[in-house]
């Protein structure tokens, strides 16, 4: 069952998403050379209390981490330990907070320092596959309309998307229906989009192949050739017009182009 949000949980989603869009875009600007990941931790831990949050990972699935650290070819669910990030790394945040019981999903990938051309490549067309994503994110189409956008986007470009994960419903709990495929598969029926869907969008973009394993921590997926991985993901409103970027720290119409 998809849920529609009413507008009082519309409004209580809006209080979420911006402070876990604040909290990530706080932990990225934390970010430097020698940090060691669960100083990171840490630190998003004291960011989203300060908020009045609580972290909507840190014992989910018994998941131990405050927010999600996924380093190179870490593609997501990286665990937070005594590594240090490197400059030229790339680290993949993924942020979720519960405030008055609505969740708020939202991720970015930032380069430590700097990092070499093909990194910095991979993290603008996964940010702007999210983006050509979210202008999918209307009433009347589909879901395959998102995961189409996502992967055309992707794949012109050189890179893979991950098959194994996708984005997904999100509300009172984390993963709601329905799913959000980043690829198209053929005869799945897929959706319609309606006004009060809160949907969290996240491509998963590999530079190699699109095949992922998970560690023995139980948690951290990577790539299976080791190639590098970049995730954004933003949590977002269906509503009669524009997408409301709901994960930001100003909520966020997006502008469509015309057509
Ligand atoms: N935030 C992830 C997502 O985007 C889910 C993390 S679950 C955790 O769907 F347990 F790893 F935190
Ligand atoms: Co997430
Ligand atoms: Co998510």
């Amino acid at each position: 069952m998809i849920v529609i949000k009413n507008e009082r949980e519309i409004v209580a989603m809006r209080a979420a998403g911006r402070i876990a869009g604040t909290v990530r875009d706080e932990v990225a600007a934390y970010i430097k050379p020698g940090l060691t990941t669960q100083e990171i931790d840490l630190f998003a831990a004291d960011r989203i209390k300060f908020y009045g949050g609580k972290s909507a990972f840190l014992g989910y699935k018994k998941y131990p981490c405050h927010l999600c650290i996924s380093v190179n070819e870490a593609v997501v669910h990286g665990l937070a330990g005594n590594r240090r990030v490197q400059l030229g790394d790339i680290i993949s945040l993924d942020v979720g907070v519960v405030l008055n019981g609505y969740i708020g999903d939202t991720a970015t990938t930032v380069a430590v320092g700097g990092c070499d051309v093909l990194s910095q490549k991979l993290i603008d067309i996964t940010e702007r596959a999210l983006y050509e994503g979210i202008s999918c994110a209307v009433a009347g189409n589909r879901v395959v309309d998102i995961s189409r956008a996502v992967q055309m986007f992707v794949e012109t470009n050189g890179f893979s998307v991950v098959r194994e994960f996708v984005g997904h419903g999100v509300g009172k709990t984390m993963h709601e229906e329905p799913q959000i495929p980043n690829f198209v598969e053929r005869g799945r029926s897929s959706p319609k989009l309606r006004p009060g869907m809160t949907l969290a969008i996240e491509p998963m973009v590999n530079a190699g192949r699109p095949q992922v394993d998970v560690l023995k921590d139980g948690w951290t997926v990577v790539t299976r050739d080791g190639s590098l991985s970049a995730h954004f993901e933003h949590t977002v409103l269906i509503t009669d017009g524009e997408p409301e970027i709901l994960t930001c720290q100003e909520p966020k119409q997006l502008r469509l182009k015309q057509s």
